[in-house]
């Protein structure tokens, strides 16, 4: 391996604009052994797609299939009695899945939980976390949030009987500007600071591509004594997490994108530590929330369990959980840090091949700090309609295109090569001709 083709922080100056180049990148990826592991699209020639969604439905584990077969045979061969005899009992079947989930996004096992669908988990939390009392009634949100975000605060809003014109803060960026300054996001929370009971931002934007800096935002959420929560469905697989020591109150994540989870895959929540115990806090329960040495003596009484489980409601899909935990496998293997490294080059290496086709009707909307993005880069085309987007499509390219004028285009580093970056450019390069 040639060590000094791949450097932990690459800059622009370092990449070069030739295919040998990408071939070399490629040759020296300690990761590019896991494409193998994934299936990969094929045109109807039979070659592989270019795929850039991941951001949107990550691909399929080869062992998913395997693992989901198993829960089938064990259904037909033993009917109830999977759930105390299954080859992976089907009773604890989520406490498989905590542990490396916990791991991606920076979490202790017993603040983690793998349970329900994205928007559904928002608004369990939201329930226990949005609690106004009085003039601390307001929310900060993005302007451009993903709307379900936005529908899940407004309905929240008014079931509290609350006008959500008046409680609801929409951070925007500075006229001219694409994406939010954390002296921005700051200065908003500070200055509304006796109002807010909550700021609730994604951990990436799902338009823009910007991360966003949780840590900053957190701090300065619970300066002014709000709470703070994050949608990482865009940052889940993607960065490295620190939901843990960062002090984020809560969190929320959908399996489908970066961690190849499968269609409607089960989500993810997260509840720090400090509530653990807090049995006091508002929630909606269930009886898989219950503690579990006296669950099935099917009390009238709600015991929640401590920890992020307490806030579980029913009993889980253990099919979905089964091609999860393919994924959540090959991630505990290749951990956040090495995806990350090598994360950074390819998008990096994306980023420079966009600048090297000096077409001044592109131009790149997320941000060029890398501290500041994951692997995706939305890429404005001035004057472009989705006629642009079509043409890549037919080349045998998976990216997306946002109205009213943005390609998102994700490498995920757990499947994607150099290569295929060089050759979309190739395409897109001939697509804007
Ligand atoms: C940022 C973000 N939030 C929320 C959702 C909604 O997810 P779900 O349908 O799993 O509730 C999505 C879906 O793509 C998303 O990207």
């Amino acid at each position: 391996m040639s060590e000094n083709v791949v450097t932990p922080h690459m800059t622009l100056t370092e990449y070069r604009p030739d295919p040998e180049f990408a071939r070399e990148m490629d040759a020296c990826d300690p990761l590019a052994s896991y494409r193998g592991r994934f299936h990969v699209p094929k045109k109807a020639d039979g070659s592989e797609v270019l795929y850039f969604t991941g951001n949107s439905l990550g691909l399929m584990p080869k062992t998913a299939r395997e693992y989901v077969d198993q829960e089938l045979e064990d259904w037909r061969s033993l009917a109830v009695e999977g759930h105390m005899n299954a080859r992976n009992p089907w009773l604890p079947y989520h406490e498989f899945l905590t542990e490396p989930m916990a791991k991606i996004i920076g979490a202790k096992p017993i603040e983690t939980v793998v349970m329900n669908s994205l928007t559904v988990n928002l608004h369990l939390l939201l329930v226990s976390f949005f609690r106004p009392v009085g003039e601390r009634s307001r929310i900060v949100i993005e302007k451009g949030a993903f709307p379900s975000d936005q529908y899940a605060v407004v309905s929240q809003l008014k079931c509290h009987g609350l006008d959500p014109s008046k409680n609801l803060i929409e951070l925007k960026p500075r006229d001219g500007e694409s994406t939010l300054r954390t002296e921005d996001i700051v200065e908003t929370i500070e200055s509304n600071g006796d109002s807010i009971t909550l700021v609730l931002l994604g951990g990436v934007n799902y338009y823009t591509g910007q991360a966003f800096d949780m840590k900053t935002i957190a701090e300065a959420g619970h300066h002014i004594g709000a709470k703070v929560g994050f949608d990482l469905a865009h940052a889940a697989g993607n960065l490295e997490l620190k939901m843990h020591d960062w002090d984020v109150d809560f969190a929320v994540w959908c399996s489908y994108k970066y961690l190849n989870g499968g269609p409607g895959a089960v989500a993810g929540a997260f509840v720090h530590e400090r509530f653990a115990r807090d049995f006091d806090l508002c929630r909606l329960a269930g009886w898989w929330g219950h503690d579990k040495e006296s669950r099935f003596m099917m009390g009238p009484e709600f015991r929640p369990i401590p920890g992020a489980e307490g806030w579980q409601i029913s009993n889980p899909p253990i099919l979905q959980m089964a091609a999860l935990r393919a994924s959540l496998e090959i991630f505990d293997e290749v951990g956040m840090s090495a995806l990350r490294e090598k994360s950074e080059k390819l998008t990096g290496y994306l980023e420079f091949l966009i600048e090297s086709i000096g077409d001044n009707r592109i131009s790149i909307v997320t941000p060029r700090d890398i501290v500041q993005r994951g692997c995706q880069l939305s890429i404005r085309v001035k004057g472009g309609d989705r006629s642009l987007h079509e043409r890549i499509v037919s080349h045998g390219v998976a990216a997306d295109w946002r109205e009213p004028d943005v390609i998102r285009v994700a490498p995920a580093p757990l499947y994607n090569s150099f290569t295929e970056v060089f050759r979309f450019i190739e395409i897109l390069r001939e697509c804007l001709k």
